[in-house]
């Protein structure tokens, strides 16, 4: 058995998937009907990401199942001990990190979020999954937040905040990478494109491809090899 599958995840990602689908609904028209573009999303993040965290403060902003789902896999076949999320939003895809960490049998999730209420509603969610215990919420800016007392190795990295920060948390957290670790981005767009170039290269120590959901949103898959 997993726990992904059973209750009581199953029944708080279906609760939580079916709110998103509700509450991001007016962002999701915007993009349909071209009010609202990745690009302009882009240009905010990098102009001003707090004002834009702010503005986007009522979104869910989750990750689809799919790619949950691709999420837990991963960390269970690296069998994480310990993951770090940029950008927890209301909990979803930590969820489906810290399930995979309960199923690994040990490990905890680091995940950091800008907003404080959206830290609270995810800590409410991930008590709801009975996954509390193995996740530390870190509230406010991960340059900050993931700066110190990282112990130890950390094998699985979600990079799903600012898209202007990607590099940098990246490069915070490139001393604990161990060859093997994994990092998964989502929507790896910033403007200036630097951290596709760092981890496209391999002599940075890395190997990546670009993952199959929301293929024009540039998720990525990365595999630190070591430099
Ligand atoms: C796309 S959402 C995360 C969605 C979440 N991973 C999920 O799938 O459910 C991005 C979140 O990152 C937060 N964020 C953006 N910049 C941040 C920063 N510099 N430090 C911490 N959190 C940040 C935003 O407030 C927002 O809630």
């Amino acid at each position: 058995m997993d726990s992904l599958t059973t209750s009581p995840v199953v029944d708080v990602l279906d609760r939580l998937l079916a709110e998103a689908r509700a509450a991001d609904q007016p962002l999701h028209q915007g993009f349909a009907d071209g009010s609202y573009s990745v690009r302009q999303m882009l240009e905010d993040d990098a102009r001003d990401f707090r004002w834009l965290c702010r503005d986007q403060i009522d979104y869910f902003l989750n990750i689809d199942p799919q790619f949950g789902r691709f999420l837990h896999m991963a960390a269970r076949a690296r069998r994480a001990n310990q993951i770090v999320e940029f950008g927890t939003s209301f909990g979803v895809s930590t969820i489906y990190l810290a399930s995979a960490v309960r199923d690994n049998g040990r490990g905890r999730v680091i995940t950091t979020e800008l907003e404080p209420t959206k830290a609270e509603r995810a800590r409410t969610n991930l008590s709801s999954a009975g996954l509390a215990d193995l996740v530390d919420i870190r509230v406010g800016d991960a340059l900050q937040t993931l700066r110190n007392n990282l112990d130890g190795q950390v094998d699985m990295v979600l990079l799903d905040g600012a898209y202007c920060h990607y590099l940098a948390v990246l490069r915070l957290l490139e001393p604990h990478l161990a060859p093997g670790s994994l990092i998964v981005a989502d929507n790896a767009l910033d403007l200036s494109g630097e951290y596709l170039a760092h981890v496209g290269d391999p002599a940075n120590g890395y190997l990546t491809v670009p993952l199959p959901f929301h293929p024009d949103r540039g998720n990525t898959l990365s595999l630190y090899t070591g430099t």
